[in-house]
């Protein structure tokens, strides 16, 4: 049967649009204020754990279940298992990314807004100032709605044109540019007077701010940070041949993923720091106190809206690969067009994003649950600490023990042409099989089930 899907059209154009999706908001948005308030480098240490010891063979797992059946989450855990329980599975991936969709966007979307304050140039005198405008953007519906419209329909447009024509072709344009310009922005950060207190602020762990809780935001985060646990790389996998590497290119985004987000911290830190403001300030680092205190730099028009322009290429280049694992799951099991199924899944988690933009204004008084969160919070915080975590727990119960290691094994060795490590085979020496079966069979599944315990109460 000849396959209709696309592919990519070399490996490099895989990693660069998995290093897309990986690197967003989670690097630049989020990870350097959870690490400002939860002990810097200390922070850094439990993070980058997580991402070798459960991110990292979830993450070659995702990748290759998509490899194997060329198949979205959901079609993909039916040809593997043909169980209806793993079939639901893959369905949790598909609700995931509605509910990461519909606040990132609206994250999205006061990216581009803020991009937009930057060309007319920033005034504000302090972070109050700027948070005070935020606050008073956000309480208009039609701002925050028109936005997030705006950012979707971006979105829409790379999906609408394919998986080489606008998913392969956008990475290869922003993440280049992206990079490019965190780079401007660290060097201009380290030439800060200051810039060495922001910088041993990310490096020197303060132990004391270390406690149960540390450990499920860093995992939680290093799920999101990945792209982890909805699909989505499993669906960036299924447009893999059978000959691309897949081990090599893991580490390679987890490493490009890593290596951003510490980037972005020392961009933001050595800025803040050097201006002597609380690094600690939570999500509105970004929105409040960056831009006045950019803006008043050196050529701070430019920096201001280089930063806002990377923070719209992250977000936009991950949210596509949210929406994709959706829009493969309508055109391979129901058959539907690229077109039919982009407007489709696009209307729909349009339209389940706007009370997360209403948050902020006609629905911030209305909290969910009694929980005290709006529907804004609720969806960042059910993304990161729980349904991520459990995809990623069930894709760890998957391969341990239905698919088997060994079958994992045997099938991560196709394409594995250049996983070498001193001209060894890495995936055939006993250790590494080992290790990995240990990692995948034990650590990762008892991990997130204790930080599920402890996260609802019961340790
Ligand atoms: N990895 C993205 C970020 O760090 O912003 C967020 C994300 C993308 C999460 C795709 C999950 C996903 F499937």
């Amino acid at each position: 049967m000849s396959n209709p899907r696309e592919q990519w059209s070399s490996k490099a154009s895989f990693i660069l649009a998995a290093a897309g999706s990986a690197v967003g908001l989670g690097n630049i948005w989020k990870f350097p204020y959870i690490a400002g308030e939860n002990g810097g480098a200390a922070f850094l240490f439990i993070y980058m754990i997580c991402i070798v010891m459960i991110g990292l063979p979830i993450l070659n797992i995702e990748i290759l279940l998509g490899r194997a059946t060329q198949k979205n989450p959901v079609g993909a855990f039916k040809a593997l298992s043909g169980k209806p329980f793993w079939t639901y599975v893959g369905a949790l991936g598909v609700l995931a990314s509605f509910t990461i969709l519909s606040f990132y966007s609206v994250v999205g979307g006061w990216s581009i807004a803020y991009t937009v304050e930057a060309l007319k140039g920033f005034t504000f005198e302090t972070p109050q100032v700027a948070g005070e405008f935020f606050d008073l953007k956000n309480s208009n519906p039609m701002w925050v709605v028109g936005y997030h419209t705006l950012f979707f329909l971006m979105v829409l447009g790379i999906i609408l044109s394919g998986v080489r024509a606008g998913l392969e072709k956008a990475s290869k344009y922003l993440m280049p540019a992206l990079f490019a310009i965190l780079a401007i922005l660290v060097v201009q950060g380290l030439m800060l007077s200051g810039a060495d207190r922001g910088v041993s602020f990310l490096f020197d762990p303060d132990w004391s701010k270390i406690n149960a809780q540390t450990f499920l935001l860093a995992l939680g985060h290093a799920f999101f940070t990945l792209s982890l646990g909805m699909g989505a790389m499993m669906t960036y996998g299924s447009y893999l041949s059978e000959k691309d590497d897949i081990v090599n290119a893991s580490y390679l985004v987890a490493f490009l993923d890593t290596f951003i987000a510490i980037m972005a911290g020392v961009a933001i830190f050595t800025v803040v720091f050097s201006s002597g403001y609380d690094p600690t300030a939570g999500p509105g680092l970004v929105f409040h106190v960056l831009p006045p205190l950019l803006s008043q730099l050196a050529g701070g028009y430019f920096f201001a809206l280089l930063f806002f322009v990377l923070l719209s290429i992250a977000a936009v280049t991950s949210a596509i690969s949210i929406l994709e694992v959706s829009v493969a799951y309508l055109t391979d099991e129901l058959k539907y067009s690229r077109k039919k199924a982009t407007l489709t899944m696009g209307a729909l988690v349009y339209f389940a994003a706007i009370p997360c933009a209403l948050s902020f204004n006609v629905l911030s008084d209305f909290t969910l649950f009694g929980t005290g969160f709006t529907f804004f919070d609720m969806a960042d915080y059910l993304a990161s600490n729980v349904l991520l975590p459990l995809g990623g727990f069930f894709l760890a119960i998957f391969a341990g023990y239905v698919w088997k290691v060994d079958e994992v094994v045997r099938n991560l060795l196709i394409g594995e042409s250049q996983s070498t490590y001193f001209g060894n085979s890495i995936l055939k020496s006993k250790s590494f099989v080992a290790i990995f079966s240990f990692l995948v069979r034990y650590i990762s599944p008892i991990s997130i089930f204790l930080v599920f315990l402890y996260q609802f109460g019961w340790i």
